[in-house]
């Protein structure tokens, strides 16, 4: 790699990875680990839907017969709120602990992240929201040690710096992102995962396979305007050579498990990995960054509650976070090819599994077209309840996303994400 200095561009970047524990039995650690770093009393922060596979029952034994004491939190909204999240921050802030435990997907760690950093340091959520809809305001210190146990295969959450947060009033998704939010530990055992239903497996496997491609093909870190301090860099700092190797490694497992994840629960080796491959996404793109499918994800999700989503025993309509982002990564990367070919190429082959010949600006594109296709995901926009009509609104709300579409490789305006979005109607 080049270490030429360009003038006001980055020099440095930074590996900031959560502490990881894999592997079938993982979990039957979590007592060990509190024991080691001391906790005596935590927050179990856990989502309801656990109750009917005996998964909380299984994780307050562990906590019991280590003597870990706990405060069992579980009112938590599939997509997290300001409500929602204002009561996990007030029942940890009434409910004191020395550390808290997080046990379910993205929505469920999000949730204990913020309540974590709202009981230890105090103020108001919408202060630590990213501008320009929140505050901005940065943690001032660290936060109690967090342990996530992720149950699904997708968000990453337990590896980011990130808390995704719903604001319907606005129609718009944002979050809380600073790198204090990490939990201090993700214990990922592909058990936990065997109960999700194969729907929930499409979505949250083509968002890791979306993490682990805009991470690797994102504007490389000394590309971008040198930081005034260090506290200024950015959670994502573009693509490096450190996050590219967790990057293309979970791409590589979503092109060969993913479908085979979808179609069997018990075929633990396929779920297994993707959960691997989740948590190594999340490395990735906690380091790397995700840009143009995420940046249109949060209108596509925020917008409309209409869909109906396949497995998601929840009742309302929503749009699962996966599908929203899988739904532009086609047109997404067809605009970005020319700004990295071989990288767009790279990915294709390691989704497919073999060389590509004939490589083009398609080759990617047509790569996550058949993954969509073989897992049964939504072939576009269209088929979440959108029209045409929508997608000045779309790109309004994509545009608001700055934090996100500064990492592009490419830069990208409102006409052009409307080319997008128009692409990603339908996808075949
Ligand atoms: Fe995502």
């Amino acid at each position: 790699m080049s270490m030429t200095l360009n003038p006001g561009m980055e020099s440095v970047f930074s590996l900031e990875a959560t502490q990881l524990k894999f592997g079938v039995g993982a979990a039957e650690e979590l007592g060990w680990e509190l024991n080691r770093m001391g906790l005596k009393r935590v927050t179990l922060v856990a989502d309801p839907m656990l109750h009917q596979f005996g998964l909380i029952d299984r994780i307050t034994a562990i906590l019991t017969k280590s003597g870990v004491a706990f405060d069992l939190f579980q009112d938590i909204e599939v997509e997290p709120n300001l409500a929602s999240l204002t009561r996990a921050a007030a029942f940890a802030t009434t409910h004191p602990a020395d550390g808290f435990v997080a046990l379910g997907g993205g929505s469920t760690i999000d949730t204990a992240k913020v309540a974590n950093l709202i009981s230890t340091h105090g103020g108001e959520i919408i202060d630590y929201v990213n501008p320009p809809i929140g505050g901005g305001r940065k943690p001032p210190g660290i936060l109690k040690p967090l342990i996530a146990l992720p149950t699904t295969s997708g968000s990453g959450s337990e590896a980011t710096t990130v808390a995704v947060l719903d604001i319907p009033e606005l129609r718009v998704k944002t979050g809380i992102s600073h790198r204090y939010m990490r939990p201090s530990l993700a214990i990922v055992d592909p058990d936990l995962a065997r109960t999700s239903p194969g729907g929930v497996a499409a979505s949250a496997g083509l968002d890791v396979i979306c993490h682990a491609v805009e991470s690797y093909i994102s504007k490389p870190y000394n590309e971008r305007p040198k930081s005034k301090s260090p506290d200024d860099r950015p959670p994502y700092q573009g693509s490096n050579p450190v996050a590219d190797i967790w990057s293309l490694q979970a791409i590589e497992f979503g092109g060969k498990f993913l479908a085979r994840a979808v179609a069997d629960g018990n075929d633990t080796e396929a779920r297994g990995t993707m959960m691997l491959g989740a948590t190594m996404a999340g490395i990735g793109f906690g380091t790397a960054g995700v840009h143009i499918p995420h940046a249109c994800a949060y209108p596509i999700a925020g917008l409309k509650h209409t869909y109906h989503a396949p497995g998601y025993s929840r009742n309302h309509a929503f749009v699962p976070h996966g599908f929203s982002v899988i739904v532009t990564s086609p047109a997404s990367f067809r605009y970005t090819y020319d700004a990295a070919p071989e990288k767009h190429i790279r990915a294709a082959s390691l989704l497919r599994g073999h060389e590509i010949e004939n490589p083009s600006a398609d080759s990617l594109p047509d790569a996550l077209i058949d993954l969509m296709k073989q897992v049964g995901a939504p072939s576009g926009i269209e088929a979440l309840g959108y029209t045409e009509a929508d997608i000045p609104t779309l790109v309004e709300g994509a545009l608001k996303q700055q934090r996100l579409l500064a990492g592009a490789p490419k830069p990208i305006d409102g006409a052009m994400l409307g080319e997008i979005m128009q692409q990603s109607m339908k996808n075949w």
